[in-house]
């Protein structure tokens, strides 16, 4: 399965910080945004990443990124021109993805939590249909919303509805078989101009092959796209790291636990982040000191 990275928007509800950066590149405590949602998609097993970004973005995500050896993966990069919706992700990587199973993670969600690899790969190997996760909220009218039936079942999915008939928002993290890139190309812009998300995941759900997972509450879910929505992901890395003195969304640790990179390449790493905190974590683990 490959996997999509999309980093591109103009971050508006994050300005001015992001007048002259980009929003994924912005840090979340002690890591750039992206590195979350990457480690979501290594965690799923996925290896060959395409990092979607506007054409003033892309170069400071290859800087960052490089050809992704260093986290046992592959990065392609594609340009995304003008912010015309998340599903156009699927058109642009059209020829990347080259028929096969795609996931599609966005580049300002982050997600942590008790069981979280299994989840993924689960969903990673569904041979048919689409797999999205929901989480509970206390404000689902800022995201895509999922209503079940008294059965459970999905009943329906909505785009930021201004009535959400329950309160679970659909994560920023996708699983699509085989036919997204061509159904992808059968959506049309909706009334803000953009290929919703939502209406690609509408025609998985009149299939009758849309799963939805629900994320427990042992799981976090957190989006950083306003600036108390950054604090509040800034905290809960900071807090979760200081009291075990594990890593959350570090992709070089997870290469190193998936046995992409080994000890040697784990330990330069460390060395490479010098006196942080990060890489005194690292370092430890490469010598074998960490569960
Ligand atoms: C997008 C999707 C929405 C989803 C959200 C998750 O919203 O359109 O369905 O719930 O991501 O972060 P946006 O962040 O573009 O407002």
């Amino acid at each position: 399965m490959k996997g999509i990275l999309l980093a591109g928007g103009a971050g508006t509800r994050l300005h001015p910080m992001t007048l002259a950066a980009s929003k994924q590149m912005l840090p979340v405590y002690d890591k750039p945004m992206v590195y979350y949602p990457l480690s979501t998609l290594m965690l799923a097993g996925i290896r060959d990443i395409l990092v979607i970004s506007t054409p003033e973005d892309l170069p400071q995500f290859r800087r960052l990124l490089g050809d992704g050896g260093r986290f046992g993966v592959r990065f392609a990069y594609a340009e995304q021109k003008r912010p015309e919706g998340i599903a156009q992700a699927f058109l642009i990587g059209h020829d990347w993805i080259a028929g096969e199973a795609c996931a599609l993670a966005l580049g300002d969600n982050l997600i942590h939590g008790d069981n979280l690899s299994a989840l993924l790969r689960a969903a990673a190997a569904r041979p048919q249909g689409a797999t999205v996760f929901a989480y509970q909220v206390r404000d689902p009218e800022r995201y895509g919303v999922v209503s079940f039936d008294a059965a459970g079942h999905v009943a329906d999915i909505v785009e930021k509805p201004a009535a959400p008939q329950s309160n679970w928002a659909v994560t920023g993290l996708y699983f699509y078989d085989p036919t997204v890139s061509d159904l992808a190309r059968t959506i049309r812009p909706s009334g803000r101009g953009e290929l919703e998300i939502t209406d690609l995941n509408r025609l998985y759900l009149e299939a009758g092959t849309l799963a939805v997972e629900r994320l427990s509450r042992g799981c976090a879910w957190l989006d950083a796209g306003t600036p108390d929505s950054l604090l509040q992901a800034a905290t809960f890395v900071q807090t979760i790291q200081s009291r075990t003195g594990m890593l959350v969304g570090c992709p070089e640790e997870v290469a190193f636990r998936m046995g992409y990179i080994d000890a040697d390449m784990l330990r330069s790493h460390a060395r490479q982040l010098g006196k942080t905190d990060l890489g005194r974590v690292l370092s430890e683990l490469a010598e074998g000191g960490q569960e």
